[in-house]
């Protein structure tokens, strides 16, 4: 049997005809920027997250980017980051001239550890950048208390996140602003790229708004220094679509986590740790192991694929190692990026072929 990572083609046949409807009624409307398609989408994933603001964006990148210019984070301002993340959350402190200085994570959840945050802190530091990583949420409780307590902003990277929930509310409108990804592969995924943020600030929603359209809100009257980067109609009325079956699609995941915890338990792999307040997502099952490379190898060899998220921590790519601050020692990183092994996970995932992942990794002694 073969095992895809994540079966892209397979979640659009299940809504097929609903999502070419939606299509093909956008390609009809004439409208082909913004409008109504984008703010019905908006709106409706406002009200999914529970917050008072949807702003749609190009994708999760200029989101994050989008959201620390409105916070009017900017060159000589530092930024704590997770040291174990997806890179776009460095590049985005980059790009609007701040300093990323990472923070490592709590090695049981794999994400930004709280304990870890007041060290890092310095006269220059804006905001704090928290991921939920995996879809697991980080503990933001405690980052919203250093936050307050310190004057610093909090901007959430809810990427992998959609749907997850902390203490019970779901990830959208803790922080000042939450920054989203609706790339193909994400929980909440478009048919190309996409992205938005979310906040109960308005004054910060408007600044987003204006940003991401030349920084105007009225046609050939130009407030700020903005980009091009709006959420596409006919991505927005994908996503409609998709944002319906989100809570059936995430139970889902959550029985095939289920499915793999139980299964795993007694093999040697470390397996996800699920802190009691927390209700993740489940956008990765990410397992670890020193021999990790082997486990990889020989679940290819039976046809399963897998990933690493992520093989090179940020600090170690070529575009950050130049830089000092953002190079303290973050052994931790260094050890999750060796071990960790994203299993394949996906709404459209079969319990046999979950079985047979589980076959594999249980056959070996090694692992
Ligand atoms: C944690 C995280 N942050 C940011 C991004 C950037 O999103 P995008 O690919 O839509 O630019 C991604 C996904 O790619 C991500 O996983």
């Amino acid at each position: 049997m073969t095992v895809p990572f994540l079966d892209l083609k397979a979640a659009y046949l299940e809504l097929q005809k609903p999502i070419d409807d939606a299509v093909s009624r956008v390609l009809s409307s004439g409208w082909y920027v913004l409008g109504p398609e984008v703010e019905a989408f908006e709106q409706e994933f406002a009200d999914y997250c529970g917050t008072a603001h949807c702003v749609g964006v190009a994708n999760g990148l200029d989101a994050l980017t989008l959201a620390l210019r409105a916070l009017e984070v900017g060159p000589g301002d530092e930024v704590i980051v997770p040291s174990n993340t997806y890179i776009a959350t460095w590049l985005a402190v980059s790009a609007v001239g701040a300093t990323p200085v990472p923070v490592e994570p709590d090695p049981t959840t794999h994400n930004i550890d709280p304990a870890r945050i007041e060290a890092a802190i310095t006269p220059r530091t804006r905001a704090l950048l928290p991921v939920h990583l995996y879809g697991q949420p980080a503990d933001l409780d405690p980052i919203l208390a250093i936050a307050q307590q310190h004057g610093l902003k909090v901007v959430e990277d809810a990427a992998q996140a959609h749907g997850a929930r902390y203490k019970g509310q779901r990830i959208g409108g803790h922080g000042d602003i939450v920054c989203w990804s609706f790339y193909p592969g994400k929980n909440l995924g478009a048919m190309g790229d996409a992205g938005a943020i979310t906040t109960n600030d308005v004054a910060l929603a408007e600044r987003v708004a204006m940003l991401r359209n030349y920084g105007s809100r009225e046609k050939y009257v130009n407030e700020m220094q903005g980009v091009n980067s709006r959420l596409d109609p006919l991505q927005a009325a994908v996503l409609r679509i998709k944002l319906q079956m989100l809570d059936d699609w995430t139970e889902r995941r959550r029985a095939i986590a289920a499915l793999y915890s139980e299964q795993l338990a007694h093999s040697k792999l470390v397996l996800p740790y699920v802190p009691e307040w927390a209700d993740p997502a489940w956008h990765l099952y990410v397992v670890r192991s020193p021999q990790r490379d082997e486990l990889q190898a020989r679940l290819k060899d039976e046809g399963i694929d897998t990933l690493i998220h992520y093989p090179i921590p940020p600090h170690r790519q070529r575009v950050y190692v130049d830089q000092e601050i953002t190079q303290p020692p973050l052994p931790v990183a260094e050890q999750l990026a060796s071990e960790v092994l994203s299993l394949p996970m996906g709404p459209q995932l079969t319990i046999d072929q979950v079985q047979s992942v589980i076959d594999v990794c249980n056959r070996s002694e090694i692992y």
